[in-house]
């Protein structure tokens, strides 16, 4: 029988591995180039081999969004992505949001509205509500609601985490990227 790759119409598809493989990834900004297996999830490059633990493992199955991170801008469940899948594209983890040392308008928000309690799947949530407020600055309680849908939070925080949202991009207490924390928290006492 001929074989396969010799059929007419038949791509040759590469195969990587089994063994480690160069694989670039882009995170926060800076590039990383390491050598991984091709089984190793994005996730566990993350974690474990650039020692960024902000994204974090729960269910490890695509189920419960702790581990969301941005690829290229959208968000995605890490724990379900392959590393090489993410060769030469560009990663945003919850370490690389905050500016020049001060918070991102989100992380002030989930703050300023309690809507942290374990803060487990809290860097996912603010990873899949940047995504939403980049796409729609001004998202509805409903809109928050379905976009965040494939976030769990075990501690029930869903009502805080939609009124940070909605914080972060409506409310003037807000401070923007370039706003310190500090001045922050003492308007807060306004
Ligand atoms: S740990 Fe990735 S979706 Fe739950
Ligand atoms: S704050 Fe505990 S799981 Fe969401």
């Amino acid at each position: 029988m001929e074989p396969a790759s010799s059929a007419p119409g038949a791509r040759l598809v590469k195969v990587k591995g089994p063994g480690p493989v160069p694989v670039c990834l882009r995170v926060n900004d800076r590039l990383y180039c390491l050598p991984l297996e091709p089984r190793c999830s994005l996730l566990d490059a993350l974690r474990q081999h650039l020692g960024l633990t902000g994204a974090k493992r729960v269910c490890n199955m695509g189920e419960c969004g702790a581990c969301t991170v941005l690829l290229d801008g959208r968000p995605i469940n890490a724990c379900i992505t392959l590393a090489v899948e993410c060769d030469g594209r560009s990663i945003t983890t919850i370490e690389g949001i905050a500016t020049d040392g001060h918070l991102d308008p989100l992380q002030e928000a989930f703050i300023l509205c309690d809507a942290v309690q374990c803060g487990f799947c809290t860097p996912g949530q603010i990873m899949a509500a940047r995504a939403l407020l980049a796409r729609n600055p001004n998202p509805s309680e409903e809109q928050i609601r379905r976009a965040m849908a494939g976030n769990l939070c075990r501690c029930g925080t869903y009502n805080q985490i939609v009124q940070a949202v909605r914080r972060a991009c409506q409310d003037s207490d807000v401070p923007s990227a370039g706003r310190s924390r500090p001045d922050a928290v003492a308007r807060r006492g306004r």
